[in-house]
């Protein structure tokens, strides 16, 4: 058979040799143009592209759902499935489905890209919860979307919105009229501790006020196609373009395939290949797949142990696991146990869902999760040769021999695994270290098994009958500490064993430095750390089994502080409080409600359309382009035959085609559009290839050969100080206020430090993208995923030496941004745009994650040098900072960036004597950008570290410090700026008011005595954060105001929407000028023919500028209509007016322009003072952290945020940004870290190679990283007293800062396990570096104890870090 058969949202689908490298996803956004589903990364690791399979289990007799990404489903797979996408469960015409409601609702979307993949992944939980006949709680709420990602969200108002279909909560227990909020569309979801989720004020109204009673109708979704209950799969043998695929059904067949085809790879999930294909050039020409072998799925019990066929997927494994367990009551199911508890921390649910077992053991990985539990449990690998016909079984323990081989030659077939049961006193405890908790491969993973033995001599005890140690994460290949299980078997089960096994497996393991994957101090603790919970673990197990057969106790009793770290994680429910006031304004007016996003029902049906959405004009051709692989090098020779040669491609396009200047860059073009005969940084366009197809297109760029004279390069910020690397005309930035000198001499303190801190990819989940269409006299029309459309315009019209009036740039909506996009997405436009020019055809190019994150930048990193002078109170003196940040290869935004940086070292707090100073380093780095904060953060981040520093000296709390120093009404800023309507202390009060700081303080303290390994910390911290562009001319906006006939109003801005309600508030700020419901307002686009140059959608301001602008045309057209309104006498409708004025002959558009008055134009180089700001925007945040000091995992317990926003124009939204924000600034300091080979780091890695390319390597927070209790209350009474729209104020960046308190709360935890380890107390309380991110390696390290200090000096070690 060479034809598949599936069905597609319940339509039938055959297809004859459907070519294997045709993803799922491909097929429906391409083929079938369902474009709900998108492409995020292309890798598995963000969710994006999930849809739901559904298939007929004939083993179990029934049909079970899952969800998949469909970048990873080879179309091939498909065969004899049921498909369904987003656009099969629901739409806004025939109605939405409850989960794409609740989700609306709840607010649950921002940008929408990631949406419908959350919608999908939550639906199939539905359909499958259904299936199994099982209640849906809301653990399996919070457990679910270990797979998805989202960047805007903060994913608490997703997991409130999807928690109100669990069966077991009582929605949010919401109750009005005394019904629950489910059954009536009045009443308010609460959470569990009776508080309000979305209270308008302390008493009324609601935020997230699910109207959706309606369960989802399982009924009438798609029915499961007849045709494929039962229908046995056949043998198909497809033949494509693309390669080979045989799936056989019986081993026979599989057996004789593999004899025709020696060379044939096997293929099971997919979730390597797929990733090895895409990313590394992997070519696979014949492909068999074990899918359809009902005996390689097979899990079952023999006596020899539980022999799980090679092809089971792993979620099949857990799920068998869960019955044997229940079966056996545990008995001989240690292993078992050990298996399911690493399948929870391995990898998401998506792909968990395919993934097979031995796709896993065949990789190899030496960070496999399950390897390691293969080997310490002498499990056996029964393996299949075609060569000699003949089966063998092979010890787990022989096979990993090393780094990717193993003892199975290529064309071999490994058939089952066999883990034998475990014996009576037999234990087996399993570890894993990695920087996120979900969906994370393992820095070290373990599996440890001790048997134990009564003791045969005259003492009663246990002694060590049997040991093995298995550690990923170490060496090239899963490996055994050999020599110490030798000496360890035989040794008495006990204390002192324990400690003789920590110091000889510290010995035999310990990773040497400058180890490939660095952080060899860490991972060396690990393994002690790991070894120490399982010597742990053991004795408590024990401890228990002999407390139940009622025998003599263990005398080792394990110490109660011990067992926090040994002890089974309770699972959590997270839950969140949202408070705002009720706005006073009638209930007509909509400025001030909390309107959804008025694009949500769009996002959630996976109708809204982005870029990549856009069908393609039918003669378009497609991009891919070649980018630079060496940070700075000589270009010698640019081989382009290889690749003009293949089949489709059209051309290959390069400098020599550009028809005006190849130069661009926001401020000063000082970059190129194509490299000429040098490159300065990794990611660097050189050429651009032009195909019929995106696949050639991708593929040409592959085959296009650069050859390179490397020459010196600059990576880091250390390297550019030693040599004196600084951006080209971009003098110091600077700050001079009091006099720092004399301060400094007459001090009773002094402090002095210094902090790094990374930078942070921008990790939009739609990546940049641009569609370029030429028409006749010269014009072009840009699509671009773009926030700087203006920017854009001016760039293509530059290079294509043409007037900007011919080029008209065009955004419908971003898929995140964040800074991002701001200018950095010009270098790809520019190159498309040529290309479309030089074939005058449409040219369409969209980045890969990997090639994205090699190019486009990130935010910048830092390096921070302070000294600060205090009294014995804590009152600061004075502060003298010297920051640099890491430029990259050109200006872009960064001299920008450092002057916010710069005007932010002050934060919060009245500082009578300043001096800062900003450098911008040139590197041979990707041009670094702006990213939401824009220096501001990294500005802070330095001020606060020095106050820490303070109160460490003076060992008080820190909060004690902040709250003296804060600043007060009519202070003024070391810049000369006044504060007025200052609002910083209101918000620290009613924040620690609500914290009630003591107690917590006290409690924490309790909880630390109490634990040695688990600690607890808080800090408090507070933001302010100014708002305008401090390049003036910046600070100005347009608008256009169309009234139609029908009454119907158009609303055009120059501002983007890309998530962050931009356009809602438009809408809102227009009906509110005219009196009208939102509805009647629309806005379709931002474009550069209807509201010319525009600034980019940045600094928060968008809201601000464009709300006013918008204002100031409807008050045109309302100030017009007065006359008309006056002579129709009481009340005419809208429609009557317009009806009239039009017969009057009245203008019924308005251009409106804003400018932000009052600013000044300060030359920082020169060290002006003035007003930089229109005014400020406070916060104050605390937040309380947990970390495991034996391998630096932290989570958040609780975070507070109160936050100013003035008069919120729309508190749903403002929220949903301060949540949105917070987490990615919790991402920023905790967990994002970018690992980029330096001269002076990581010096495994090639200079200037970028090794976080993409979500497998790069953590952003995901689901279960957000603080288990997280509040939100924006101040009450707090109207902007400035002139700004509708008295609100900016909200996008500010709160980003505030994850600074857990930033300081995991140090304030450091701290306390070092004071707990240092007898010496001048040591115990000295102040020690963290560095951001504080990773898992940096916590773990900072934690200082009797393990880590084996490995480095806990007073000087500082973890290598890429700044
Ligand atoms: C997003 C993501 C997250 C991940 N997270 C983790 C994680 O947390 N922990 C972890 O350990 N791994 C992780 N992985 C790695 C991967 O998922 C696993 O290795 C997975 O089990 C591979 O199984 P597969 O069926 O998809 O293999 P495939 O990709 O189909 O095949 C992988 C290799 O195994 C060979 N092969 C497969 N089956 C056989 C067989 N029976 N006989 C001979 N050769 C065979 C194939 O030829 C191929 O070389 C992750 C991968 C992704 C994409
Ligand atoms: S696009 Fe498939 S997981 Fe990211
Ligand atoms: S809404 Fe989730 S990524 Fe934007």
């Amino acid at each position: 058979m060479n034809s598949i058969v599936f069905y597609l949202n319940g339509r039938r689908r055959e297809i004859q040799n459907p070519d294997p490298e045709v993803t799922l996803l491909e097929y429906v956004r391409v083929q079938e143009r369902l474009t709900g589903s998108k492409l995020g990364c292309g890798e598995g690791g963000c969710g994006a592209c999930t849809v739901m399979v559904s298939g007929y289990n004939m083993r179990r007799d029934r049909i079970e759902h899952r969800s998949v990404n469909g970048c990873l489903f080879p179309l091939p797979m498909a065969d004899n499935l049921s498909i369904t996408t987003i656009e099969g469960i629901g739409n806004r015409k025939g109605g939405l489905h409850p989960v794409q409601k609740r989700m609306v609702e709840g607010h649950g979307s921002q940008c929408g890209f990631c949406t419908p993949g959350i919608v999908m992944s939550m639906y199939t939980l539905l359909r499958q919860k259904c299936a199994e006949g099982e209640e849906l709680t809301a653990l399996d709420v919070e457990e679910n979307f270990d797979g998805n990602l989202c960047r805007c969200t903060g994913y608490r108002p997703i997991l409130d919105a999807f928690k109100t279909f669990a069966g077991n909560e009582p929605c949010c227990g919401g109750r009005k009229n005394g019904k629950c909020c489910r059954e009536s569309p009045e009443s308010t979801p609460t959470n569990d501790a009776g508080q309000q989720n979305g209270q308008y004020g302390e008493d009324t109204g609601l935020q997230n006020g699910f109207q959706t009673a309606e369960e989802p109708d399982t009924d009438s979704e798609h029915v499961f196609p007849r045709e494929l209950i039962k229908r046995a799969p056949p043998c198909l043998r497809i033949d494509s373009e693309g390669g080979q695929w045989f799936r056989p059904v019986t081993t026979m067949e599989l057996k004789s395939i593999m004899k025709e085809f020696p060379t044939a790879k096997i293929i099971c999930g997919n979730t390597e290949i797929g990733v090895e294909r895409k990313y590394k050039n992997l070519q696979c020409p014949v492909l068999i797949s074990l899918q359809g072998v009902a005996e390689l799925t097979e899990i079952r019990s023999t006596p020899a142990g539980f022999e799980i066929g090679a092809a089971a997927t792993l979620t099949d494994l857990r799920r068998e696991i869960g019955v044997v367990e229940r079966r056996l009551e545990g008995s001989g199911c240690e292993t078992l146990h050990a298996i399911a508890g690493q399948l929870k921390w391995f990898a998401g649910k998506q792909i968990r869902n395919v993934a097979t077992v031995g796709g896993n053991i065949v990789t190899a990985s030496p960070i496999s999760d399950l390897n390691p539990v293969w080997s310490s449990s002498r499990a056996q690998f029964l393996v299949f040769s075609h060569r000699t016909g003949e089966e063998r079984l092979q010890k787990a323990e022989e096979f990993f021999v090393g780094y990717r081989k193993i003892r199975m030659a290529p064309g071999e077939l490994l058939l089952k695994v066999i883990v034998p049961w475990t014996k009576p006193y037999e234990f087996v405890s399993v570890f894993k270290a990695s920087r996120r908790r979900d969906d994370d491969i393992a820095i070290v993973t373990t599996a440890i098994r001790i048997s134990l033995a009564r003791s045969k001599a005259l003492e009663p005890g246990w002694n060590i009958s049997d040991v093995s140690f298995a550690f990923g994460g170490v060496a090239e290949a899963t490996t055994s500490p050999t020599k110490a299980e030798r000496s360890l078997t035989g040794s008495s089960f006990d204390e002192a064993t324990m400690e003789r096994a920590l110091q000889i497996i510290g010995d035999e393991l310990q990773v040497p430095k400058g180890a490939p994957g660095g952080m060899a101090a860490y991972r060396s603790s690990v393994v002690v750390g790991f070894v120490f919970k399982a010597f742990l673990q053991t004795a408590e197990k024990l401890r228990s089994v002999l407390q139940k057969e009622n025998v003599e106790p263990l005398a080792w009793e394990v110490d109660e502080r011990l067992k926090s770290i040994i002890s089974d994680e309770k699972p959590q429910i997270t839950k969140g409080v949202q408070v705002f006031d009720k706005d006073g304004r009638p209930a007509t007016v909509s400025a001030g409600k909390p309107v959804g996003h008025v694009a949500a029902e769009l996002h959630v049906s996976g109708e809204a359309v982005y870029v990549d959405d856009m069908p393609v004009p039918s003669d378009c051709l497609f991009a891919a382009l070649v980018l630079s692989t060496k940070p700075h090098a000589r270009i010698k020779a640019l081989g382009v035959r290889d690749a003009l040669e293949m089949n489709g491609v059209v051309d290959i396009v390069t400098a020599a085609d550009i028809p005006g200047r190849n130069a661009i860059g926001v401020n000063l073009r000082d970059e190129l559009c194509f490299a000429v005969d040098e490159v300065t940084c990794t990611g660097q366009v050189i050429a651009l290839t032009l195909a019929n197809s995106q696949r050639i297109a991708n593929k040409a760029a592959k085959a296009v050969v650069v050859e390179y004279e490397c020459l010196p390069s600059i990576i880091t910020i250390e390297d550019a100080i030693d040599n004196h690397s600084y951006l080209p005309g971009v003098k110091p930035r600077l700050i001079e206020h009091g006099d720092v000198d004399i301060a400094f001499k007459t001090a009773e303190h002094v402090a002095r430090g210094d902090i790094r801190i990374g930078g942070q990819e921008h990790f939009y989940l739609e990546c940049n993208g641009t569609v370029a269409i030429p028409s006749e006299n010269d014009e072009m029309t840009l699509y671009i995923s773009t926030q700087g459309a203006s920017h854009s315009q001016e760039a293509v019209a530059e290079v294509l030496g043409v007037p900007q009036h011919k080029v008209v740039a065009r955004v419908k909506r971003l898929g995140g941004a964040f800074g991002g996009k701001e200018s950095r997405s010009i270098n790809s436009t520019v190159a498309v745009a040529v290309a479309a020019k030089k074939h005058n055809r449409p040219v369409r190019f969209f980045f890969d994650r990997d090639s994205d994150m090699l190019s486009t930048g990130t935010r910048h990193p830092f390096y921070g040098e302070y000294s600060v002078a205090f009294d014995g109170n804590g009152r600061l003196k004075a502060l003298d900072v010297k920051i640099y940040n890491n430029a990259g290869n050109s200006r872009d935004l960064s001299h920008a960036v450092i002057e916010r940086a710069v005007l932010h070292v002050d934060n919060a707090y009245n500082i009578p004597n300043v001096r800062v100073e900003g450098r911008c380093c040139y590197t041979h780095t990707p041009s670094n950008t702006a990213f939401r904060g824009f220096g501001g953060p990294q500005g802070m981040l330095v001020g606060e570290q020095a106050i820490e520093h303070v109160a460490n000296y003076l060992r008080i709390p820190a909060e004690a410090v902040r709250f003296t120093n804060l600043y007060r009404e009519g202070d003024v800023t070391p810049y000369g700026m006044k504060l007025t309507n200052c609002t910083i202390r209101p918000c620290w009060n009613d924040l620690t008011r609500k914290v009630d700081v003591d107690r917590r303080r006290i409690d924490i303290e309790a909880y630390n005595k109490a634990n040695r390994y688990n600690k607890r910390g808080l800090s408090v911290a507070p933001v302010k954060f100014g708002i305008s562009f401090v390049f003036k001319t910046l600070n100005q906006a347009g608008a256009l105001v169309h009234v139609y006939l029908d009454g119907s109003v158009l609303v055009t801005h120059g501002g983007i929407e890309m998530g962050q309600g931009l356009h809602t508030k438009m809408i809102q700020v227009a009906a509110t000028a005219f009196g009208l419901p939102i509805e009647k307002v629309f806005i379709s686009e931002t474009a550069t023919d209807k509201v010319p140059n525009a600034t980019p959608s940045a600094a928060s301001a968008s809201a601000d500028m464009y709300g006013m602008a918008v204002k100031n045309a409807c008050d045109q057209i309302e100030e017009r209509l007065k006359p008309v309104r006056e002579a129709l006498g009481k009340d005419p409708t809208w429609e009557q007016l317009v009806e009239r004025a039009y017969a009057q002959r009245i203008n019924l558009s308005a251009q409106g322009f804003y400018r932000v008055p009052d600013l000044d134009s300060l030359d920082l180089s020169k060290a002006e003072k003035g007003r930089p700001f229109y005014y400020f925007t406070y916060g104050a945040a605390a937040s309380e952290v947990e970390i495991d000091c034996l391998t630096g995992d932290h989570k958040v317990l609780y975070s507070e945020i109160v936050m100013d926003v003035g008069r919120s124009l729309n508190p749903a939204i403002d929220i949903g940004q301060i949540e949105g924000a917070f987490v990615q600034g919790m991402g920023w300091c905790t967990m994002e870290e970018l690992v980029r080979g330096g001269t002076t780091a990581h010096r495994w890695l090639p200079t200037g190679f970028l090794s976080t390319q993409g979500p497998g390597t790069y953590k952003i927070p995901g689901f279960r990283d957000i603080p288990r209790d997280f509040r939100v209350s924006l101040l009450k009474d707090a109207p902007n007293l400035e002139e700004t729209i509708h008295q609100s104020k900016a909200v996008g960046e500010p709160p980003l800062f505030l994850a600074a308190s857990v930033f300081f709360a995991i140090r304030d935890a450091c701290k306390s396990s070092r004071q707990e380890f240092f007898e010496d107390e001048e040591l115990a309380n000295a102040w020690f570096e963290l560095d951001s991110p504080a990773t898992t390696e940096r916590i773990r390290m900072a934690c200082a104890d009797e393990i880590s200090s084996r490995f480095a000096d806990p007073q000087s070690f500082r973890a290598e870090a890429f700044i």
